[in-house]
């Protein structure tokens, strides 16, 4: 993983994965999609707030006709740990009945998020529900989903940038980074 000069407004980040990885990694996904999805009517669910940036590449190189849905999620609690309740913040435009749904996170941290939606999907009816996360931290599992899908595995830190928040800040970095003390 290359190196890529801190951004200077933001000296507390050191960059783990830059923007080449990340674009090159969002173009393999997206390859592999293409062909599992090919003849397939796909509906890609962005978990919001932390997938969106991740999603808006990721569905550039899925070469497919799909749907785009959002569905806005939040845990109680900040800092650097969730407190597992989790909450809809904001609800998809469209009925999922009988849809094809890639549901795109931005990491799978405890696995208490990505459970709670599976549950939530599979009272809706869905005819399949997989999984897509950029980010995977194994370590930290505490349920034990199934993400079909993974950019990649990382280790127990506390990752910012590229759709991924701490208090709110940092979602606009291009590259993902590591949030130094
Ligand atoms: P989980 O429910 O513990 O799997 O965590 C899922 C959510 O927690 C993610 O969608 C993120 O919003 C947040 N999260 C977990 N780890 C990190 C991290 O390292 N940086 C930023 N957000 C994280
Ligand atoms: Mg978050």
């Amino acid at each position: 993983m290359s190196e890529e000069f801190p951004v200077p407004w933001a000296p507390c980040v050191r960059v783990l994965l830059d923007r080449a990885a990340l674009a090159t990694r969002v173009g393999e996904l997206g390859a592999q999609l293409t062909l599992d999805y090919a003849g397939r009517p796909l509906t890609v669910l962005c978990v919001l707030k932390g997938a969106s940036l991740f999603a808006a590449d990721l569905v550039r190189a899925i070469e497919v006709p799909l749907h785009l849905e959002f569905l806005g999620v939040a845990s109680y609690g900040s800092g650097t740990r969730s407190s597992g309740e989790v909450r809809i913040t904001s609800d998809t435009g469209t009925p999922l009945h009988d849809r094809d749904v890639l549901v795109v996170e931005d990491i799978v941290d405890t696995g208490l998020t990505l459970r709670f939606l599976l549950q939530a999907l599979g009272a809706r009816g869905c005819r399949t529900v997989r999984t897509c996360a950029l980010l995977d931290k194994p370590s930290r599992r505490v349920e034990p989903v199934v993400v079909d899908y993974t950019g990649f595995t990382v280790e127990d830190r506390f990752l910012v940038g590229y759709g991924l928040d701490h208090d709110e800040r940092w979602r606009n970095l291009p590259f993902i980074g590591v949030l130094e003390p």
